[in-house]
Order: C-alpha cells, then structure tokens, then sequence
C-alpha cells in the first residue's frame, strides 16, 4: 500500500469520529501567545485561522485553494470571510463528500468545490489561484520541496 492509500484509508475510517470530538476543524487552537487564554475549543480553532491570516496579510483573496481540506471547515470559513471562491483536495473521498455536503448545508456550495486530488500531483493549471491555504496537512507530505512548490505555482 502507498503512502498515499494509508492516508486516505485513516482518514476514510477516522473522519466521522474526528468530527464528533473535533467539530469540522482538523487543527489545533490557538490559545494566545502564550498557550495559556481559557477558551471553547472550537472558537480556539477558529482564532488559529485568524491569527495566521493576520500573519500572512494577503493582499486579495478571491480563489481559494485549501490544500488538505479535511472536511472543509477552513475553506468554508475562509469563502465566507472573504465572499470568495474556494477549492478543497484531500486524498480521502469520504472527507470530500462530507466537505460537499456541509458546504450544501451553509449554502455555499455555489462557490466552494471538494475534490480527491494529491498536492503532490496537482490537478490545476500554474495560477488557478490567488490564494494557497494548507493547516495541518504538510506534515503528511513526504517531499515537502515539491509541496510547497506546487502550492506556489497553483
Ligand atoms: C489533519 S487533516 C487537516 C484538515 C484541514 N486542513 C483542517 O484544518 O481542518 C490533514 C489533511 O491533509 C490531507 N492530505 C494529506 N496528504 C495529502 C496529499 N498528499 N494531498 C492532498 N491532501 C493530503 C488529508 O487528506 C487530510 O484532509
């Protein structure tokens, strides 16, 4: 089995319970600069979300693409603070499914798009994008010189 099937397999399996403890974001929170602000566990993930996006300060935000989406909780979020478009690839099929299905739920699904795809073999043509969103996800990723690359030409 490659590494590819075994992420996809562990995620397949584990999402739905993933969903239950976690909510729809697969990331850690952000609990302050020091770690330490009491918080509810989903709006500490929601605020990981902002503070990277103040790091990053993107000049403009209309093509999303969110690189290891999970079951679409960034992208969602991300297509309706900015009111833009938003791709999502993940390796595993139930997680796009589900990405779909919560976008259909939020009324987003004009403008939000999940699909299977590996970032290391990007199905999108260079500059498809204006904006490249991955959290939690290059960890995976075992050459991580072409991740990133990939994710810049996209
Ligand atoms: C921990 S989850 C993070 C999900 C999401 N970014 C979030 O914050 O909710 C890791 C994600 O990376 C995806 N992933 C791992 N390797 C990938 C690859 N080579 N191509 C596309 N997605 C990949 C998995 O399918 C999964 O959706």
């Amino acid at each position: 089995m490659t590494l590819q099937e075994k992420i996809q397999r562990f995620y397949d399996t584990s999402s739905g319970l993933w969903e239950q403890v976690w909510g729809e974001h697969m990331h850690h929170g952000y609990y302050g600069p020091d770690g330490k602000q009491p918080k509810e566990r989903r709006q500490a993930q929601i605020d990981l979300i902002d503070e990277l996006l103040r790091w990053a300060n993107p000049p403009q935000v209309h093509q999303i693409l969110d690189v290891g989406c999970g079951i679409g909780g960034s992208s969602l979020y991300l297509a309706e603070k900015f009111r833009a478009s938003a791709t999502g690839i993940t390796l595993s099929p139930v997680q796009a499914n589900r990405a779909s299905e919560r976008a259909e739920a939020a009324g987003l699904s004009d403008r939000t798009r999940f699909q299977v795809a590996d970032a290391l073999s990007m199905p999108f043509a260079d500059q498809s994008f204006d904006f490249v969103w991955s959290l939690e996800s290059g960890e995976h990723m075992p050459d991580k010189q072409n991740f990133v690359r990939s994710a810049i030409a996209s």
